[in-house]
């Protein structure tokens, strides 16, 4: 059974819905909103759209909690609006991909609630349920990925339960058969509804070891990636559903290394199409240190070559790369990676050069099309994420690891809600994204920085993006050709080749604010066509700040 590889030739674009385009005046983005800027959509070029959850859910976690996978959150619309919104984007040849969370649930999912009735009911074993130790405690010394235990105490049964995330967020148990046959069905569901596809929300953490052995250390999350019978499960979800229905299936996965991806998305595997690796996000923290993510540090752009390139080299003819630097969990790259304030947009050029000449899927995150940039002014208050506020709590408050300075410092540069903020559309009040009050502070920087003012200049980010999907769609070479990296120690110069029937390729960007010398490595090669550039010069031995180009060289 083998698909139709439509995603190998295209650009997905992810909409987070409730940060996109508010058309009630509630405050949060629905999926109308989505409906009415398919135009726009189409102006960019792309040709799929995956949209972070909009199943019924009491959005603890902005969605990633579904208490009803077949039925849309009101606060988004109608089943009818997705089903109108899933035609018309037919209709304009782009395709649906719907975010895949069954890693867990929300506890007010009704199957949550009747296993917590206990006994032998049909859902009873639903969850993950142990004892508790002879004195009380938690099973074991697993933390959740939002601070605290992944272990939840239940009244009613007399029994833990595991939540890798929130407490509101059980963890499915997918040794049950039944488990797996609800998800299967509503994969089918939504299959007859004419979904596409779908992102698979830690798809990696389906499988838990049932021993429960305790983490070397306490309250962190190393048993939460690749459990033993990973890769069977996906399997069975592949050959009962993704093949037979011909859906495409990216999956997140935060644990899996070059080397090994190729479990997960070599076709012969027949398990998923491509997984989101978390390894090259990882350039600006300090390895190791107690405070995870929030241990930030200035991203090392060597070893950022070093990965990426490992992706690019391990997975050519063995599977099949998913490209990234935004999407709801990520900050914004340029200001994390780049420069958001003189070189926004040679910056915001650049870095999507180097992305979108890569092998692989490119993925767009909403705003990232317009050079959007973190949030600089927000208090530990204009935060929402729970994620934040739970690491807050275990880091600064309890384990007092981290300074509360530091941890929102390190936040001003990383937390999730920089991704989040609302689609800042045009420069009227909230950015244009709604008439109410946003669910979370819009970007202070929206008059200067929105869709109307950047596509009304001459140096629209947005026009660079279209003509880069467009090259995706013309040039071959970018989806065929082998990759090799150039100049890999230099700290600022991201090159790399790509040849394809005896043509020779060169994509490259100065990721630095200095204006730098071309090595003589690669002033060797003659240009021969430009096929984009983000300076209006000509190509030549100096390399401005952030200046990327892709060239057909020999
Ligand atoms: C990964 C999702 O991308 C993130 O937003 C969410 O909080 C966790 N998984 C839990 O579902």
């Amino acid at each position: 059974m083998s698909k139709n590889e439509w995603w190998k030739d295209a650009v997905i674009y992810q909409v987070y819905p409730k940060s996109f385009l508010d058309t009630n005046g509630d405050g949060i983005g629905d999926i109308k909103g989505i409906e009415q800027k398919i135009p726009y959509l189409k102006e960019l070029g792309i040709d799929a759209l995956w949209l972070s959850p909009v199943y019924l859910s009491p959005q603890i976690d902005n969605g990633y909690d579904i208490a009803d996978y077949r039925q849309i959150d009101p606060m988004f619309g109608t089943n009818q609006d997705m089903f109108d919104l899933i035609e018309t984007a037919h209709e304009n040849k782009i395709r649906i991909i719907m975010d895949f969370v069954a890693n867990h649930t929300s506890d007010q999912c009704l199957w949550f609630k009747e296993s917590c009735k206990g006994g032998d009911n049909f859902f009873s074993d639903f969850y993950i349920w142990q004892d508790a130790k002879a004195d009380g405690s938690a099973p074991n010394n697993w933390g959740s990925s939002f601070g605290g235990s992944a272990w939840e105490w239940n009244d009613s049964r007399q029994q833990y339960y595991l939540h890798y995330y929130a407490k509101e967020q059980p963890d499915l148990n997918w040794e049950n058969p039944h488990v797996r046959q609800y998800i299967y069905d509503m994969m089918r569901f939504w299959k007859s509804k004419g979904v596409d596809g779908w992102r698979m929300d830690v798809v990696t953490s389906i499988s838990k070891d049932w021993n429960f052995p305790d983490n070397t250390r306490p309250l962190t999350t190393s048993n939460q990636q690749n459990g033993p019978r990973m890769h069977e499960f996906i399997h069975e979800m592949n050959q009962e559903v993704l093949a037979p229905l011909d859906m495409m299936a990216v999956g997140e996965s935060p644990a899996a290394k070059s080397y090994d991806a190729w479990e997960l998305v070599s076709p012969k595997r027949e398990e998923l199409d491509m997984i989101f690796t978390f390894e090259h996000m990882h350039v600006d923290r300090k390895k190791g240190d107690v405070n995870g993510r929030w241990a930030h540090q200035p991203a090392d752009i060597v070893q950022l070559k070093e990965i990426l390139s490992s992706w690019q080299t391990e997975l050519f003819g063995n599977g099949w790369n998913a490209l990234y630097f935004e999407n709801h969990d990520r900050a914004r790259v340029i200001s994390r990676w780049g420069n958001d304030q003189e070189y926004r947009y040679e910056s915001a050029t650049a870095f999507a050069t180097i992305l979108h000449g890569l092998q692989g899927t490119p993925f767009i995150f909403q705003g990232e099309e317009i050079g959007m940039t973190n949030a600089s002014d927000f208090t530990l208050d204009d935060y929402k994420d729970i994620e934040l506020h739970g690491n807050y709590q275990q880091y600064v408050e309890k384990a007092q690891t981290i300074s509360a300075q530091d941890f929102l410092k390190a936040a001003g540069k990383v937390s999730r809600d920089h991704a989040r903020t609302p689609m800042q559309w045009d420069d009227t009040i909230n950015a244009g994204f709604t008439t109410g009050t946003p669910w979370l502070k819009t970007n202070s920087r929206y008059p200067e920085i929105n869709v109307a003012a950047d596509l009304s200049s001459d140096r629209s980010i947005f026009t660079y993006y279209q003509k880069l999907i467009q090259l995706r769609h013309e040039e071959k070479w970018l989806k065929e050709a082998s990759y090799q990296l150039l100049l890999p120690k230099d700290p600022a110069i991201f090159a790399y080749l790509r040849k394809f029937e005896n043509q020779n390729y060169l994509v490259l960007a100065n990721l630095s604010d200095q204006a730098v010398d071309l090595p003589k490595e690669i002033q060797d090669y003659q240009v021969l066509k430009t096929f984009i550039h983000n300076y209006p010069k000509e190509i030549s031995t100096k390399l401005a700040p952030y200046e990327s180009y892709i060239v057909k060289v020999q």
